[in-house]
């Protein structure tokens, strides 16, 4: 079987590429590296000593699209492809918009073309809001998203409830990822924030190892245990391996329109990933208490029960794997 990664040498998708080249699937993938490099594709085969077939492009260009679905014959597209920054999402309304409906309404139209109809999309836990019920079952409400970014996942989740409506032999299944860390094990693959880290585990990492000098815990007064943010950080592997079950269960010709939370189910707070990071990777980490980040919500963790019960999906790596794995890979390939 055939599987279309768009945005595959980014975070998420290298690792998903390297668990599908694992499982047996033929991969084919597109980017423009906005916000990747070229040399994922070699370490990509490095790890698994299987290529895939790439194309750089642009999905805002329905060309490239039109040449891979016409050169390959693809069974199924996992849309990883997007700006995915918040901050700047805010500062940046237009250009997020854009790329990131239109190249989903681009895709849309060329998997029309060519009768392609399975699609997993990667949505995110942002679209849930400030949770009115932890855990955040797929039941919970969605909307009251804070930014551009988070708007946008949203407008294309109905997007594709819309298309689904329309046409109920589609099998679409939405993933919603809560915060993904950690890295490959070989320290080959793994984020390249670029800049200054937005999010806490680059943040920590670089703080460990002497690039950036303190951590900004962004409050302390919040209503959970210690007073930091909580939340649902899974490993990126495991997250990679939850795309591979996705796409088992709509190949297996099934219809519908599915939505899986993917997360651990569990909640840890700045503090407890602190000492986590501290203590498994025997460094110390400068941190001081600062003001609340505007838009941040108190606690944020899944209620997983949904993805185990229907694709089987179970996280298997620990908080220590993923405080190690985002420090090795921090190490070794961050100059
Ligand atoms: P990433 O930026 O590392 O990967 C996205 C890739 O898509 C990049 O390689 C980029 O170059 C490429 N890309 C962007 N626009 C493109 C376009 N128009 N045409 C072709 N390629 C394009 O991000 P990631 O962390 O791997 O995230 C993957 C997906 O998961 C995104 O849709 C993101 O919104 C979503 N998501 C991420 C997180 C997270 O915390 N990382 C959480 C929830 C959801
Ligand atoms: N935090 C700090 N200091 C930092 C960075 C973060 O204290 O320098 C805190 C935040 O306040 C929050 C926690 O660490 O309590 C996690 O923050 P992140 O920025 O790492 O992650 P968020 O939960 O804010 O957001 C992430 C992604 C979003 C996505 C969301 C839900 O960045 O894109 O998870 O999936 F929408």
């Amino acid at each position: 079987m055939r599987i279309l990664v768009t945005g595959a040498t980014g975070y998420i998708g290298s690792h998903t590429c390297v668990e599908l080249l694992n499982n047996g699937y033929e991969v084919v993938g597109l980017d423009n590296f906005s916000n990747s490099k070229k040399e994922v594709l070699d370490k990509i085969f490095l790890i698994t000593n299987k290529e895939i077939t790439f194309y750089e492009g642009d999905m805002l260009n329905k060309e490239i699209l039109r040449r891979i679905f016409s050169e390959n014959k693809i069974d199924a597209v996992i849309d990883f492809a997007a700006f995915k920054a918040v901050g700047e999402s805010v500062a940046k309304p237009v250009e997020y918009y854009t790329n990131n409906i239109s190249s989903v309404l681009n895709l849309l139209s060329v998997m029309k073309e060519y009768n392609v109809k399975k699609l997993v999309f990667s949505s995110s836990a942002t679209v849930y809001g400030d949770p009115e019920v932890i855990p955040i079952t797929e039941e919970c409400k969605t909307g009251g998203t804070t930014n551009p970014y988070g708007t946008s996942k949203l407008m294309v989740e109905q997007i594709l409830k819309d298309l689904y409506k329309s046409d109920d032999t589609n099998g679409i299944c939405i993933l919603r990822y809560f915060n993904p860390i950690g890295a490959h094990e070989s320290g080959l693959i793994g984020e390249e924030p670029s800049g200054i880290p937005a999010n806490l585990l680059p943040y920590i990492s670089k703080v460990a190892t002497g690039k950036l000098e303190c951590l900004s815990i962004f409050g302390d007064d919040y209503d959970t245990p210690d007073g930091t943010g909580v939340r649902d950080y899974i490993h990126v592997v495991d997250l990679a391996k939850g795309h591979v079950k996705a796409i088992e269960k709509l190949l297996k010709d099934e219809k519908g329109l599915f939505i899986y939370n993917l997360g651990t189910g569990k909640g840890y707070s700045v503090l407890d990933m602190i000492k986590a990071f501290e203590k498994e990777n025997g460094v110390k980490i400068n941190y001081k208490i600062c003001p609340r980040r505007p838009g941040d919500i108190a606690t944020c963790y899944s209620d997983p029960s949904k993805a185990k019960k229907e694709l089987g999906f179970e996280c298997t790596k620990t908080l220590e794997d993923m405080v190690r794995d985002s420090y090795n890979y921090e190490k070794k390939n961050i100059a």
